[in-house]
């Protein structure tokens, strides 16, 4: 599709307002026509002295209810194309953000998101300069040009105007010329407003790392040469501007002078009458306007065009994840969850980064994934989300494939705690509530009692009001763990996922947690991913991954029994234990672990 099927999609669905709006731009132009006219009556009567005091008078009024009718006139054909072209843009966002929603995590992995923003903001704007004063510019000129023309052949002397218009000819292919070359000019000028978009947010949001590792100079240089990119960019638009508008006033200028010239002496040897060369003046100023006006809407539409290819580049890409044609609605989703000889590989990787898991998660039971860092636990869950996509016949909730499961039903049966818990810069309270419709304290205050974080939320100032800055920065590593539990539990879903979710809670509470779950959840399917045995070891299936391959499956008793890689950690985490406790005699055990991880919470990159 071109960029003008694109947008003219859109344009389409504002016929009306576009229709009114061009036949008032018609209807002004039309009605400006007669001004020149009427002063060159004017003229000529009082020249002539054949206008007595009521004629000019006459004349004058005609000119003044004229005027109003401009002036009414110019009103209404902003008001209707102006009022279209912002429509436009509010739906084209609309759209773009609503295609953007579909995108998979992966897109998002690989778009920036200062890129994407570019789009939203200026993109859009100039694709409504482009609908909007552009397409005035356009018909208005045109309009313009040919009555004048038309006017001045009849009115005044058909030699005249053909030598006026000749120039017309040179600045019209310039500017087609001129046009293609700045469009690319434009695209890449849009591309590093996206760089430097994409700098600046990246540099606010990991603010914490760059003042841990005194980058500040270096990312100042950085930003720097982003930004240097960026004028340059500018630059290199504004110096085909700079030399192109004043050669096209150098051209007008040259034109009308020559035509003046001519103009003049016609009126000398008395072939025009005075009042016409009046007029005649007026109208060659009348057609340097649309001259100039056609060169800003080449400008417009260029700029336009680069930005609605970059918009076309989102539509462009298709969402990955859907619901296929064998989907099929479920009653009720129950809980038992099916992992069969499940293999993935993530894009870009070359090795799976989980192999051949073969797994059963009975309904209502807890199973626990632990493993180290990289093996494959959240990949495991997110599969399972169907947050990357996986081949059929691998994945199975209450016997039936997951991607034969309505993607809106299979998240809203499961509850999930992200390892990157984030929240949203809202209240606490919306926060919590956010997988839900309305906002019921009770239900609120019952998750957040689960989730032990009742107390303190209760604890501050503004209470479940607080607001939680950007990324919840107000709140501890372990204060967002508990509360993003809480949001999960609001939903009350047959499946719980906790990715990592109480690392940064201390034990004790780690503990009250787990027996909080056990009776929150009785009968209910959870998911626990833990780095630690001991929050896991009263799961009923614990999966031992290591390098994305179910190394070892059963519960803590047999595990221990079988004496492989899960003994091995126990032994290792109780010799820890048994050595912190060592080092930490006294004061210092009271230190719980959600003070460590709070302290060292600015050094994560979030
Ligand atoms: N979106 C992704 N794209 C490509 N590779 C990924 C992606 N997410 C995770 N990986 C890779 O998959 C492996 C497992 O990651 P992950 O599932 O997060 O492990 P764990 O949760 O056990 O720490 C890692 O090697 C990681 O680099
Ligand atoms: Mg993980």
């Amino acid at each position: 599709m071109t960029s003008f099927q694109f947008i003219f999609q859109y344009i389409k669905r504002h016929k009306v307002r576009y229709i009114c709006g061009i036949i008032t731009l018609f209807v002004v132009d039309f009605a400006n026509l007669f001004i020149p006219k009427l002063t060159g009556t004017i003229t000529d009567g009082l020249t002539a002295r054949t206008m007595d005091w009521e004629g000019v008078k006459r004349a004058l009024l005609a000119i003044f209810l004229l005027g109003l009718l401009l002036a009414i006139g110019r009103f209404l054909w902003r008001f209707f194309l102006f009022g279209a072209s912002r429509s436009i843009e509010k739906e084209l966002r609309n759209d773009m953000f609503r295609h953007l929603e579909k995108m998979s995590v992966e897109y998002y992995n690989e778009h920036k998101t200062g890129d994407l923003m570019t789009r939203f903001t200026s993109d859009l704007n100039s694709i409504r300069m482009s609908i909007g004063p552009a397409v005035i510019c356009v018909f208005d000129a045109s309009v313009m040009t040919v009555m004048v023309i038309g006017q001045m052949m009849y009115y005044v002397n058909v030699k005249l105007t053909l030598l006026a218009i000749i120039p017309m000819f040179f600045i019209l292919v310039g500017e087609i010329y001129y046009g293609k070359v700045i469009r690319g000019r434009f695209q890449a000028r849009q591309e590093a407003v996206s760089n430097l978009t994409d700098y600046v947010q990246e540099s606010f949001s990991g603010v914490r790392v760059i003042k841990a590792f005194v980058r500040e100079r270096a990312q100042r240089y950085g930003f720097a040469r982003e930004n240097k990119n960026t004028m340059e960019k500018n630059l290199s638009i504004a110096k085909m501007q700079s030399v192109v508008m004043p050669l096209l006033d150098v051209i007008i200028g040259i034109s009308s002078l020559i035509t003046l010239i001519y103009g003049g002496y016609l009126a000398l040897i008395g072939d025009i009458t005075l009042g016409r060369f009046v007029a005649f003046n007026q109208y060659i100023n009348m057609l340097v306007w649309p001259m100039l006006a056609c060169g800003d809407a080449v400008n417009m539409f260029s700029q336009g065009a680069a930005s609605i290819s970059r918009v076309q580049d989102i539509f462009a890409e298709k969402p990955e994840i859907f619901d296929g044609e064998e989907t099929k609605e479920v009653e009720e989703i129950r809980g038992r969850i099916s992992f069969r000889h499940l293999t993935f590989i993530h894009r870009g990787h070359t090795e799976p980064t989980l192999k051949d898991i073969n797994l059963e998660v009975p309904e209502g039971t807890t199973l626990a994934i632990i493993g180290r860092t990289g093996n494959g636990k959240s990949t495991l869950v997110n599969l399972l989300l169907r947050l990357y996509q996986t081949k059929g016949g691998m994945i199975f909730i209450d016997g039936q494939d997951i991607n034969t499961i309505p993607l809106k039903t299979l998240r809203e049966n499961i509850g999930y705690v992200p390892q990157d818990n984030f929240l949203f810069s809202d209240s606490l309270k919306s926060n919590i509530a956010f997988g839900v419709e309305g906002e019921d304290m009770e239900e609120i205050i019952h998750a957040t009692e689960t989730a032990c974080i009742h107390e303190n939320i209760a604890a501050f100032p503004d209470g479940y009001e607080t607001i939680v800055g950007e990324r919840g920065v107000t709140l501890s590593g372990g204060q967002k763990q508990r509360s993003s539990i809480a949001r999960a539990l609001m939903k009350d879903a047959p499946i719980l996922i906790l990715d990592d979710a109480l690392s940064a809670v201390d034990t004790d509470t780690e503990e009250q947690i787990l027996r909080n779950l056990k009776e929150n959840r009785k009968g209910k399917t959870t998911i626990l991913i833990a780095h630690r045995i001991s929050t896991i070891q009263n799961a009923d299936v614990i999966l031992v991954l290591e390098d994305g391959e179910a190394k070892e499956i059963g519960n803590h008793e047999t595990l221990m029994a079988q004496g492989g890689i899960y003994r091995d950690m126990f032994e290792k985490q109780q010799l820890e234990a048994a050595a912190a406790n060592e080092v930490s005699v006294g004061e210092a055990s009271a230190l719980g672990r959600e003070d460590e991880k709070q302290a060292g919470k600015g050094g994560a990159q979030q």
